[in-house]
């Protein structure tokens, strides 16, 4: 039940949330060095990181995804989705809705009153509909009954739903029409039948990640796409390697040649992004990933190794 009080406007709030985003929670714990991995920053600052950075919800997709969903995948993981400050500091779907489920651990200061919570009425219906006061909701997993249940009265609803988060609530640009298409696509295919296990772990959780990036690069190669897309895509897909780089502090090999394939997906740098080149250097990169998994942050030993380092120093 909400609550009503007419206090703030929503303006305020949204402004005040993204000036939360911008400081205090990052400063409340170790991991504030953009080299650490990605989900520490969304988490509480007693949560166990080990159990954070081994263990995720399971992305609940039929397991040959079409190149629509793989593109949907990678909009729903990227904060150029979304505008302004949320961008900037990595916001993204996948952030609060980790692999479309819930994540459990999310927790943001001003947002969350305890993990896997975030006030949404001051977030996804600030402009219209936000009551203005602290009331965080456990955030819903969007594989279970997303579109049976919240959106069926109209096939619309989603989309509606949709464009109005990322334009309003998180002030983003109108997103490219087959960015969006592909972003609704992922959404309604996510389906609690394809999950056997709630979550995926260490190796597991590795392989995914490896898998999303290889997914991803043989859509690009065989799916075409707006240029608009198509650049939004690249960029998406340059997020997913540095994520994959910043789990991997101990294989500088490796973290340079992700470098180098990103580089050459960098649209900004050429008009035309050699993406044969960088799909190639990825795939000649795979007998080199393989072993690196036993020190990267997906492997348990690793990470506590890395976290004594972190804080000794
Ligand atoms: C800061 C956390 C957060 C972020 C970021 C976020 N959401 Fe949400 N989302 C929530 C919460 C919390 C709810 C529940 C709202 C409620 O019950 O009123 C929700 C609800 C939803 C729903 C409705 C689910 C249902 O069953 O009714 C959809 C669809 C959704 N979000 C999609 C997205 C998409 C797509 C993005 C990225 C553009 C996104 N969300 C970003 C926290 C978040």
């Amino acid at each position: 039940m909400r609550v009503f009080l007419q206090s703030f406007t929503g303006k305020a709030l949204a402004l005040s949330l993204f000036a939360l985003l911008a400081g205090c929670n990052g400063e409340a714990n170790l991991f504030t060095s953009s080299a650490a991995p990605e989900v520490l920053r969304w988490m509480h600052p007693d949560a166990d990181t080990v159990a954070i950075l081994s263990e995720e919800p399971r992305e609940c997709l039929p397991s040959l995804a079409s190149s629509q969903d793989i593109f949907g995948r990678l909009a729903f993981r990227s904060p150029f989705l979304l505008g302004g400050q949320a961008a900037r500091r990595g916001l993204t779907c996948q952030a609060c809705h980790t692999q479309g489920q819930a994540n459990p651990h999310f927790f943001v200061v001003g947002l969350s009153d305890a993990p896997g919570t975030s006030d949404v009425t001051s977030f996804h219906f600030s402009e219209e509909l936000g009551d203005e006061i602290f009331n965080p909701v456990p955030i819903p997993s969007l594989s279970d009954e997303v579109e049976t249940v919240s959106f069926s009265d109209k096939t619309d609803e989603l989309n509606i739903f949709v464009r109005r988060l990322i334009t309003k609530e998180f002030a983003g640009p109108e997103p490219v029409p087959d960015v969006e298409a592909a972003l609704l696509s992922y959404i309604r295919s996510l389906d609690d039948a394809f999950c056997d296990t709630p979550t995926i772990a260490d190796a597991d959780l590795w392989t995914f990640n490896l898998r999303v990036i290889s997914e991803s690069f043989t859509a690009l190669q065989s799916e075409p796409l707006s240029a608009e897309g198509q650049r939004f895509m690249m960029g998406a897909l340059r997020i997913e390697l540095g994520r994959l780089h910043d789990r991997l502090p101990y294989s500088p090999k490796v973290q340079a040649s992700l470098v180098s394939i990103s580089q050459k997906l960098n649209t900004a740098k050429h008009t035309e992004p050699p993406l044969g080149a960088a799909t190639y250097e990825w795939e000649a990169l795979q007998s080199e990933l393989q072993p690196a998994f036993e020190n990267s942050l997906f492997n348990k030993g690793a990470i506590e190794a890395w976290l004594a380092e972190r804080i000794a120093n």
